[in-house]
């Protein structure tokens, strides 16, 4: 009996020690290959990145700040999704689930990688939601007050 129970937790510590070390593992993909200052100062490429997102109106199903709407969260889903699936996703769309293909549209042919990374930047937290400038800009007005605070 005694020797059952103790098997038992034996097997729950393993259990939850497989899990733990499972999570990161899935989780560890590179970051982004992006230039940021102030939160929304970006380099050329990146700021393509933002404009391929907004002429495509990603928005309308995974909200203005990539939060989720009908489609999942992409702040969530870059913390995990790799560069080649994330690439799939976009040139052949999952029809079946709602999400388009964008196979056909030069515009992201051209710059589905500088989208990859304004995405990935929006996923660690160092790019702000909303309108981005160039680098130089100087005028450029600040980003969303709190935009890089966690939310409660
Ligand atoms: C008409 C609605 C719609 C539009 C527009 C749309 N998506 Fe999606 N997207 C979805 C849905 C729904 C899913 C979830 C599919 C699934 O369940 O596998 C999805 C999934 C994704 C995923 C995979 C997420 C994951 O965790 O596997 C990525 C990446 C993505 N979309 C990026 C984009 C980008 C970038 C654009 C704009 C170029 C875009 N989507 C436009 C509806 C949309």
């Amino acid at each position: 009996m005694r020797k059952s129970i103790s098997a038992a937790i034996a097997f729950a510590i393993s259990a939850t020690a497989i899990m733990l070390t499972a999570v990161p593992a899935s989780a560890d993909q590179p970051p982004g290959v992006f230039t940021v200052k102030d939160g929304n100062k970006v380099d050329d490429k990146t700021l393509e990145g933002w404009k391929t997102w907004r002429a495509m109106a990603c928005e309308r199903c995974h909200g203005p700040e990539q939060e989720g709407l009908v489609g999942p969260s992409l702040v969530n889903s870059l913390k995990t999704l790799s560069k080649a699936d994330f690439h799939t996703t976009i040139q052949n769309g999952r029809p079946e689930k709602g999400m388009p293909n964008f196979g056909g549209v030069a515009l992201v042919q051209k710059n589905w990688e500088n989208l990859y990374n304004y995405l990935k930047g929006r996923s660690e937290g160092k790019i702000a939601p909303g309108h981005l400038y160039p680098l130089t800009q100087a005028d450029a007005p600040p980003p969303p007050a709190g935009w890089d605070k966690p939310k409660s």
